[in-house]
């Protein structure tokens, strides 16, 4: 496919980390229409600069939205919609996560509430929103719905259980689009990371993991690659 006929990226849970680098990685093959969305506007901007600082033609818009106000995401998603105008979604990235420690017994049964709905209830969603746009697209573009895991969907931190369990969730929704919609000409598919991002690993960096997610994206195959460090 030239270029040129690239549908738009959205980004939900941007940030200096995987989010922008799979931002400015798809930027730099071709997808200059892009859609950035988490809670902070300032720090979103700071995002966008990033990616125009590789592909200053990137067409960037920068949308709030917060994943664990369920009832505000249908209101949040028709801003992307009217941000995407007329070019067609083509590819989705599901990045948001509340990464931190939440301790066995003592963690509220609140805040695992919250963290499903930001990670699963959030990523349906999410999903809800896209697919119908993403088949509409199938015989002009490359759909994809992609998301960001990692290796304790199948390996819980019992010092992180909460974003263990929401990462089994997700993953397992994600496993469910893959079997439906692979055939029907969407890819849906996960880049698992199985250790703590930073630019001094040698797998688990930002623009390592971007690569994996562009490599798998290209593909179109596997339900997911799983990045380990050592
Ligand atoms: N960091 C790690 O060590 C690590 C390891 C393995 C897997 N992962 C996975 O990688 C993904 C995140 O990548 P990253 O850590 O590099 O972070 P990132 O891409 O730099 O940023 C993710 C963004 O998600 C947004 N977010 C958080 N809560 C949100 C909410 N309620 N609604 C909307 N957006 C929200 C945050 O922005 P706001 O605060 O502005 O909303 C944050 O900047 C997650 O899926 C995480 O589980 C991370």
């Amino acid at each position: 496919m030239s270029n040129n006929t690239r549908g738009a990226l959205v980004v939900v849970g941007s940030g200096p980390g995987i989010g922008s680098h799979v931002a400015r990685t798809f930027s730099s093959h071709g997808f200059k229409r892009i859609i950035l969305l988490s809670r902070d506007p300032s720090r979103l901007e700071q995002d966008a600069k990033f990616i125009h600082s590789t592909t200053p033609s990137a067409d960037i818009s920068t949308l709030s939205i917060d994943l664990s106000k369920t009832s505000e995401i249908p209101s949040a998603l028709v801003q992307v919609d009217k941000a995407l105008g007329d070019t067609p979604l083509e590819v989705v990235l599901f990045n948001a996560a509340r990464v931190g420690p939440s301790t066995l017994v003592e963690w509220p049964m609140e805040e695992l509430e919250l963290d499903l709905r930001i990670k699963v209830t959030g990523c349906y969603a999410v999903v809800q929103w896209a697919i119908p746009k993403l088949l509409a697209v199938k015989s002009s573009h490359k759909p994809a719905f992609l998301c960001t895991s990692g290796s304790i969907y199948k390996d819980p931190i019992p010092e992180v259980f909460s974003l263990s369990v929401c990462k089994a969730g997700q993953h397992n929704l994600i496993h469910s689009m893959h079997k439906k919609y692979k055939e029907e000409g969407v890819y849906c598919g996960l880049v698992a990371v199985g250790g703590v991002v930073a630019d001094d690993r040698p797998q688990c960096n930002a623009e390592n993991i971007a690569n994996k997610f562009w490599a798998l994206y290209e593909q179109r195959n596997d339900l997911e690659v799983e990045i380990l460090d050592g």
